[in-house]
């Protein structure tokens, strides 16, 4: 089954054909095309919805043309628009079987671009359409790595801009969910720290970067909620005593890169004890990472180094660093794992889908 799978639950437009073989797990990506108005945004300090939304309508259509032809012709594709889009027509007319769309979370204005088109799609050539939990596809973004060794159950730890949360999965369609962010997401107190620093937006990438230039800090910041018996996680402390330690300081770059490690510290110490406490609670030994945040290796070092520091036969999967941020590869590829397709009149987009 091959499927073209959109993505444009926030400031990313993203359009990919994946595919899986029958009786096979694995997960094939043949195009993954994003257009982003992160850069545009960055002026801003992060997303205005309605610019997001506007960037989005333009951007939609060339890059479903785009991941179309690049699912065929890797490289070599036609230069001229109007031959590009004959292609596109053709490919998408002959080799989609379904279409797959981010129905929700995320910004309204923003998703109902992804949601409409793949509407239309559906309906105008008569081919199946699966609604996708965006969360949800960012676990599945871990299957992405051919015949995957990852097994029910596991506990899914969510790190995006939006979203921190903490979920025990038998299967997909049987979860629990543990616990989540009081307030700030993961993500989003890097980013507002970023700001802080004078970073670019996004700046997660940028606040791992400078973290790595620096062995060991003289300070610490606190991990909230460390110490709570809930699996729930706090961020906007940490922004505000950041804040107030910067607003004393002359920022040089090694105490921005300073600051930026002792931030990173403080964020991976809480997600990792909270995490490694669900997995041992509910005796589960597979922990799959996913969102935005999933992308920071050091995260990703960390966990592997507590499991064996502290003897524990845990596995950790994270999804490889390009499927981690939103892209369109993880919708097709949790479309394809849970194939669940629906009437196209019944789908909407959902803002504040979660997890009930
Ligand atoms: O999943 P995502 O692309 O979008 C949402 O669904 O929210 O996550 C974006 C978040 C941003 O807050 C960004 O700063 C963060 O992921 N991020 C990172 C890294 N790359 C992106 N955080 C830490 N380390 C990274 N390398
Ligand atoms: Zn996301």
């Amino acid at each position: 089954m091959r499927i073209l799978a959109l993505e444009t639950s926030c400031d990313e437009t993203g359009a990919a054909i994946v595919e899986k073989k029958n009786n096979s797990k694995a997960v094939k990506v043949l195009s993954n095309v994003l257009a982003s108005s992160a850069s545009l945004q960055a002026q801003f300090g992060g997303v205005i919805p309605e610019r997001a939304a506007r960037e989005q309508i333009k951007a939609i259509i060339p890059v479903i043309i785009q991941a179309l032809v690049e699912s065929k012709f890797r490289g070599s594709t036609p230069n001229s628009p109007y031959e590009k889009f004959l292609l596109a027509n053709t490919i998408l007319k002959e080799t989609i079987d379904a279409v797959a769309v981010a129905h929700g979370p995320g910004l309204i204005s923003s998703l109902l671009v992804g949601v409409e088109t793949a509407k239309t799609l559906s309906f105008a050539l008569s081919k199946p359409i699966v609604p996708v939990h965006h969360l949800l596809a960012h676990l599945s973004a871990n299957f992405i790595r051919g015949e995957s060794s990852i097994v029910f159950p596991f506990i899914g730890l969510i790190v995006s801009g939006g979203h921190t949360d903490l979920l025990m999965f038998e299967s997909y369609s049987k979860f629990k969910w543990l616990g989540g962010t009081r307030d700030d997401a993961a993500g989003e107190a890097l980013d507002k720290i970023g700001r802080l620093l004078n970073l670019s937006y996004p700046a997660g990438h940028e606040i791992e970067e400078r973290a790595a230039k620096v062995e060991q800090t003289t300070f610490a910041f606190q991990s909230p909620l460390i110490n709570s018996k809930d699996f729930d996680f706090s961020f906007s402390g940490l922004k505000a005593e950041v804040a107030r330690f910067v607003s004393k300081k002359h920022l040089t770059v090694r105490l921005i890169n300073e600051v930026c490690h002792a931030t990173q510290a403080a964020i991976i110490k809480v997600l990792i004890k909270k995490t490694i406490r669900s997995a041992k609670l509910y005796k589960v030994n597979n922990i799959l990472l996913g969102g935005g945040v999933s992308a920071n290796q050091k995260l990703v070092e960390s966990f592997k180094s507590s499991i064996i520091n502290n003897k524990l036969s845990m596995q950790i999967f994270s999804p490889e660093k390009k499927f981690a941020t939103d892209n369109a590869a993880m919708i097709g590829a949790h479309a394809l794992l849970n194939f669940r397709p629906i009437d196209w009149r019944k789908i909407n987009a959902e803002p504040e889908l979660y997890f009930d």
